[in-house]
């Protein structure tokens, strides 16, 4: 017991940028949106949106076609500028302006179709663009290793062989290897836009166990969906947006189907689920 209480390294005095958060209370997200508005031309895609996205659990994002679920999805992942609204990561207020800035916060989006280069292997997809060398060569046993390693770890045990192009695997096959990319790569937001749109049942409940484990990995996990019985299966809290805007945002308990199919059609909803009705998101 004598060497054991020695304690770790100091944290920081101060949380550099927690000041002036907005004084919301309780633990600060992983992901916070302040204030997004983003548009297209004459098309207003998203008006002052606020969103939390805490580690550890699943948020999903709802909303009926044209919401702005995608547009939110890719202001987050750089691909879309915002107009106006803040971004704040692990209480530091930060700017995403591509791609490459989101992903080296550790922000990973998996599309349905976008994700994998089809002609590639799974190992070459989930090195693609971040491929390992050895001595100027490309290290293929290391990246085998890691990519098996990975794969067994999130127990996705469909796969006949880890080199096997993508273009021959299952639709939830595919989502897997997306997702355990992100995993690899020590992504600690992992956003899925609608990652179950079209998978059977099995499949869809392979993505879903995955959806689970990342968050059981301390992922912050945004997940959009237009299926309800998936939604209230894998998620802690709901946030429903409706033509551009934030209608409600609160845990999953909060709501019940109605409720949400309420938010995604009028903005409101008149039933009380549990004691503590949903807020409007604006806090
Ligand atoms: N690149 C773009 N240029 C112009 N308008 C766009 C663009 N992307 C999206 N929009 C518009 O922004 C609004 C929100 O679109 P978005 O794709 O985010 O909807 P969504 O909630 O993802 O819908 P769905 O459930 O159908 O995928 C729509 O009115 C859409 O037409
Ligand atoms: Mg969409």
């Amino acid at each position: 017991m004598d060497v054991m209480s020695q304690p770790g390294r100091p944290d920081r005095a101060a949380n550099p940028g927690a000041a002036g958060a907005g004084g919301s209370p309780g633990p600060e997200p992983l992901l916070r949106l302040r204030g997004i508005s983003k548009h297209f031309g004459a098309v207003q895609a998203l008006y002052g949106v606020n969103l939390d996205l805490p580690g550890g659990r699943v948020t999903a994002l709802v909303g009926d076609n044209g919401a702005g679920k995608s547009v939110l999805t890719k202001s987050i992942a750089g691909i879309h500028q915002v107009d106006e609204g803040e971004i704040w990561w692990e209480g530091r207020r930060v700017h995403i302006h591509s791609p490459k800035d989101s992903a080296a916060l550790g922000i990973e989006t998996v599309y349905q179709d976008l994700a994998l280069a089809d002609n590639l292997d799974i190992v070459q997809n989930m090195f693609l663009g971040r491929e390992r060398l050895r001595r100027g060569l490309l290290d293929e046993d290391a990246m085998e290793r890691a990519a098996a390693e990975t794969l067994a770890g999130l127990r996705v045990t469909t796969v006949r062989s880890i080199r096997q192009p993508v273009a021959t695997l299952s639709g939830g096959q595919r989502q897997a290897v997306a997702v355990a990319k992100a995993v690899m790569w020590n992504s600690k937001l992992v956003m899925l836009d609608e990652p179950t749109a079209a998978l059977g049942v099995a499949q869809t409940r392979m993505v879903l166990d995955l959806i689970l484990r990342l968050k059981d990995h301390g992922l912050a996990v945004m997940v959009i969906s237009h299926n309800l019985n998936d939604v209230f299966e894998v998620a802690d809290r709901i946030a429903v947006l409706r033509l551009g805007r934030m209608v409600a945002q609160d845990d999953a308990s909060a709501f019940d189907r109605q409720s949400v199919v309420d938010y995604m059609t009028t903005g409101e909803s008149s039933r009380t689920v549990s004691e503590r009705p949903a807020n409007g998101g604006r806090n």
